[in-house]
């Protein structure tokens, strides 16, 4: 415990959130006359709600929530897009909303639904610009050009206008130009979406890369689980505003797959279930299949079929294993 403690206190912090809030104003619409072109009622929308993180030098950090959650607003507050309602930020030590231009220098966004790129520009004149705007040196400018040729293969569509780019295409000249300048941190929200198997394929592959190569501090979230599951040091849930979970992957494996789901189809329908040391049987059709959920503590599964069989006939039997998104899904729809 106190070797984990020392440990934490040795990490270089460089993103702090302290008691974050964000409040939206929103115009409350009036359907039933033209009053509201008078009076302007206003509703409050609290997107974030007290929101603590810290986040080290080089981690990869999966932040998840479902649709309205507040992702999208917390990263928006981290890169100083948007100033916080009440609370305190601190990214590489200084307040990104009052330090906004000097912190572009040092971050990296890509928002996988908006693009940052010109449109009517091809793609090596965008680099060309943004090495300018960002005053990247050769040497940097130089290393970063192999890894988007290796990586990304930017070589194909260098001189193609942006607007004439497929989805995938334009998310991988999103990529290259979000990191051109080296950024010490990286916020991609949503970076695959859209993407085909290969596409997110190649993005994943990129991120690990750029992580290890740079020891690049990533910020990711993304509604896939394969890209969390596949990049994530940590996972750091968000609902209705507020942290509800901030542990390592394997740590949401341990705690929540306490039980396995077995589906045994019987020859003979039978209207209960022989067992009681289950969590729940339920019946899926008929009374011949049940779905019968058995706790990681209790019976083993050979054990359990042993048990009922003394009772009834099994046709056969199938396990579920609860992978990280079944997990996910089971958080987002009754908490943690
Ligand atoms: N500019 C805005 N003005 C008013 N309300 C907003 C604004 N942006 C977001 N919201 C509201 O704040 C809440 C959080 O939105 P946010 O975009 O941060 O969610 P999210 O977690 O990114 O969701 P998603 O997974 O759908 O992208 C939502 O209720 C949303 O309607
Ligand atoms: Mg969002």
């Amino acid at each position: 415990m106190m070797e984990v403690e020392a440990n934490m206190k040795k990490k270089d912090i460089i993103i702090k959130a302290e008691e974050v809030c964000k409040e939206y104003k929103i115009v409350k619409r009036n359907e039933t006359g033209f009053k509201h072109l008078l009076i302007r009622k206003y509703k409050q929308i609290s997107a974030v709600k007290n929101v603590k993180i810290e986040i080290g030098r080089g981690e990869i950090i999966g932040f998840l929530g479902p649709n309205g959650a507040g992702k999208s607003t917390t990263i928006k507050m981290l890169c100083g897009i948007l100033a916080p309602t009440s609370g305190k930020i601190e990214v590489l030590g200084k307040d990104p909303f009052k330090n906004r231009k000097e912190n572009a220098y040092r971050i990296g966004v890509v928002f996988g639904q908006r693009s940052q790129l010109w449109w009517d520009l091809p793609v090596c004149d965008t680099f060309y610009l943004l090495r300018r705007i960002y005053k990247v040196s050769d040497k940097t400018y130089e290393a970063s050009l192999q890894l988007f040729r290796k990586y990304l293969e930017l070589d194909s569509i260098w001189l193609q206008p942006v607007r004439q780019l497929s989805l995938g295409q334009r998310m991988r000249a999103e990529f290259a130009a979000s990191i051109i300048h080296n950024p010490e941190i990286l916020f991609l929200d949503e970076p695959t979406i859209g993407l085909d198997l290969v596409a997110k394929k190649q993005i994943r592959q990129f991120i690990k890369k750029l992580n290890r190569a740079f020891n690049t501090t990533i910020i990711l979230t993304s509604h896939d689980m394969r890209d969390i599951e596949e990049l994530s040091d940590r996972i750091i849930i968000i609902d209705k505003g507020e942290v509800i979970f901030n542990q390592t992957i394997n740590s949401l494996k341990q705690k929540y797959s306490d039980s396995t789901i077995l589906y045994i189809s019987f020859v003979n329908s039978i209207d209960k279930f022989p067992i009681s040391q289950v969590i729940e049987a339920k019946q899926m059709g008929n009374g011949y299949t049940w779905k019968v959920e058995l706790a990681s503590d209790s019976i083993s599964i050979g054990q359990l079929i042993n048990e009922v069989t003394k009772y009834e006939e099994i046709d056969k039997f199938e396990i579920e294993e609860k992978d990280v998104e079944d997990i996910i899904r089971e958080i987002y729809q009754h908490g943690v």
